[in-house]
């Protein structure tokens, strides 16, 4: 029998049997491990509604394969806030209001926390909004989001 497929999701190691070859890391998140914070919008790598953080790298979970990550460290949006960057980034969305019905937000707060981690909490707010230009937004909230990320604190946590 193969070994299992080993994930540390949101701090917690899982071990899963019988994943198939096949098996898209987004429907590991959704179904097998039931967090359902993950969305799927377009299936095509096109509206970032999927978007985790794999080694606190933004993925597209609709486009990786769960055993591309294999042995990998898997952040959604319920365990975001267990870092001080997520934390952040949740609280601005949410004292901007940044959301309608809330579809795409999970994608954008992971992509954004993504972005952070590579550039780094000095980046330009234009710089950061230009990169989520992958991530779309339904309700069209693109402003309540730009002011999310224009509130980021550029020091500390
Ligand atoms: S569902 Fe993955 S990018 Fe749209
Ligand atoms: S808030 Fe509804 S899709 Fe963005």
């Amino acid at each position: 029998m193969p070994p299992p497929l080993a994930l540390t999701v949101n701090g917690e190691r899982r071990l899963l049997d019988d994943v198939p070859d096949s098996e898209r890391l987004l429907d590991t998140i959704r179904w097998r491990l039931g967090l359902k914070g993950t969305k799927e919008g377009c299936r095509s790598g096109e509206c970032g509604a999927c978007t985790v953080l794999v080694d606190d790298r933004s993925t597209l979970s609709c486009l990786t394969l769960a055993h591309e990550v294999d042995g990998s460290t898997v952040t959604t949006i319920e365990g975001v806030a267990r870092d001080p960057v997520g934390r952040t980034v949740q609280e601005m969305f949410a004292r901007a209001g940044a959301l309608q019905c809330g579809y795409c937000t999970p994608g954008f707060v992971l992509a954004l926390v993504g972005l952070l981690k590579e550039r780094g909490r000095a980046a330009p707010t234009e710089e950061l909004l230009a990169d989520l230009s992958g991530n779309l937004c339904r309700c069209t909230g693109y402003l309540s989001i730009a002011r999310a990320v224009a509130m980021l604190p550029r020091e500390g946590p």
